[in-house]
């Protein structure tokens, strides 16, 4: 019998609630055919966005939303994107399947859509192949309120008021597809770009993300921190942020794996690496700490999840997969190692959105589905902004094989503003449900909702034809007493419950 200890008195620190933010690159189908199709589409939209996509995320309280990219963004030449649509260059996505690109989604189509989810805006500039110039006028372009160049311009293209940007990434991926740079390199071109990333409205400061490290690049967050405050520079209005990439291959980076045909084996190797974002963010922590141990630089984790081989028959540059109920575990492992971790992870963003990757979404044609992640995702919003409360489990002990063996239960644990407090637990085992007893400081708790996410196969997955496989469904396998509540957590399961006095 396992234990759950939520001291209820701790307040840890705040899950701020962009934690939950999520990703979308010109890439595949997310942006075209996924979000946008189009004022002149015969599938239901609003101002080219998809009604039924924009819905859903609309009910997943979507906080945050990074775009154009990934390795898109420092080949986005963002005048490219903008003024009337039968003028604007088309060109070829080298990156992403070769295929054209018409630009037909710019700047004002972006900031539509975040209007529509009613999220915060994320914009990735362009440092490997733009100049300062260039992501200097895109600031005065999108931010800008008075008489300018491009503030003239973005007024006879249609939008006079400015709009806000809320983050804005230097780069991205600079030591890859951002221009294969050496971290000191970076770091120096990090300096002088963010100089020109103007604050025009004083109220509302543009955070700053700094381009960090992939995986376990340790050297590449040191030498970027080392160089970046050479010379005493302070870090206040110069980086708010330093990002952190991490995807999730089970085969590794070249073979990947199959979305949906795998082992019990195969299960374990893929939560045993999701699991390694704790370890990923402690250690990059402990470097961040060395050069900022006030803790003023947030993690901003803005691409994570879980990269598989792309589905037989499609383009292998859209990488479009599917998602299963071992793609619900990763969601939930990782978003507890976010909670866990709320005193240095302050933004992140799921890749992607929708059709790529571990997507929310998935659509063909008019027809749209949720995926077992866009489950958890929608159970855990109760997180977002929430105090992390002091948790811990006992007695669950671990499962796995000898190599791959993970903890049977992970959790985390948090209280919103109502006094409401979130619980979400992940059973990993692929065969052996838990019995756990939740105990808290006081008593008289009492459950106000319970919803879980499971089937009884592994492998499940959503289809159009089929769209409620891998669902939230009530969860009902509870008893309350004065001073306890037991659950019965069933294998490979996430459940949330939410309790009250
Ligand atoms: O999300 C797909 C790609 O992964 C992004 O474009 C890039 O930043 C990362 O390597």
């Amino acid at each position: 019998m396992a234990e759950l200890f939520i001291n209820e008195e701790n307040e840890l620190g705040k899950i701020e609630p962009e934690v939950y933010g999520h990703f979308s690159e010109h890439l595949g189908r997310c942006i075209y055919e996924g979000i946008y199709v189009g004022e002149n589409s015969d599938i239901p939209n609003e101002n080219g966005m998809r009604t039924d996509v924009v819905g859903a995320l609309k009910e997943l309280q979507v906080p945050v939303l990074r775009w154009p990219g990934g390795c898109f963004a420092d080949e986005y030449h963002w005048k490219d994107g903008i003024g009337e649509k039968s003028g604007r260059k088309k060109m070829i996505n080298t990156h992403w399947g070769g295929v054209v690109e018409d630009n037909s989604f710019g700047t004002h189509e972006y900031m539509e859509l975040c209007r529509q989810i009613g999220c915060k805006t994320y914009i990735n500039g362009n440092l490997g192949s733009g100049t300062v110039q260039e992501m200097s006028e895109w600031v005065e372009y999108m931010t800008f309120n008075g008489v300018s160049p491009m503030a003239d311009l973005r007024a006879a293209n249609g939008h006079k008021e400015p709009w806000t940007v809320d983050f804005f990434g230097v780069g991205n991926e600079n030591w890859g597809c951002g221009g294969n740079m050496t971290p000191e390199y970076y770091a120096n071109e990090y300096r002088r770009y963010q100089t020109y990333v103007r604050n025009y409205d004083k109220n509302k400061s543009i955070k700053k993300v700094c381009c960090g490290a992939n995986v376990d690049d340790y050297y590449w967050t040191e030498g970027v921190l080392k160089t970046a405050f050479d010379h005493g520079k302070k870090f206040h209005g110069f980086m708010d942020y330093l990002s952190l990439h991490y995807y999730v291959h089970p085969e590794g980076w070249k073979r990947k794996g199959s979305a949906t045909v795998f082992s019990d084996k195969v299960w374990y190797k893929t939560l045993y690496k999701a699991l390694c974002m704790d370890k990923l963010i402690t250690r990059h922590g402990a470097i961040m700490d060395k050069y900022d141990p006030g803790k003023k630089i947030g993690m901003c984790v803005d691409e994570w999840g879980a990269w598989y081989t792309n589905e037989p028959g499609t383009n292998p540059g859209f990488l479009y997969q599917q998602n299963t109920v071992r793609d619900a575990l990763i969601a939930g492992i990782t978003l507890n190692i976010f909670n866990k971790h709320c005193d240095r992870v302050k933004i992140a963003a799921l890749a992607q959105m929708v059709n790529v990757l571990q997507a929310v979404l998935l659509t063909e044609g008019a027809d749209m589905v949720k995926t077992p992640t866009y489950h958890v995702m929608h159970m855990y919003r109760y997180h977002q902004g929430a105090k992390l409360l002091e948790s811990a489990v006992t007695g669950a002990g671990e499962t796995g094989t000898k190599k791959w063996n993970v903890p049977k239960i992970t959790e985390s644990v948090s209280k919103d503003e109502d006094g409401i407090i979130t619980i979400t637990l992940n059973n990993l085992s692929a065969e052996a449900s838990e019995d756990m007893n939740i105990k808290l400081a006081g008593t008289g708790y009492k459950v106000t909702e319970a919803k879980i996410v499971t089937n009884s196969d592994i492998r499940a997955y959503n289809t159009f034809e089929a769209p409620e496989e891998v669902t939230e469904r009530d969860f009902k396998d509870y008893t309350e007493s004065i001073d306890n509540i037991s659950v019965k957590l069933p294998s490979n399961s996430v459940t949330m419950l939410r309790i009250k006095k």
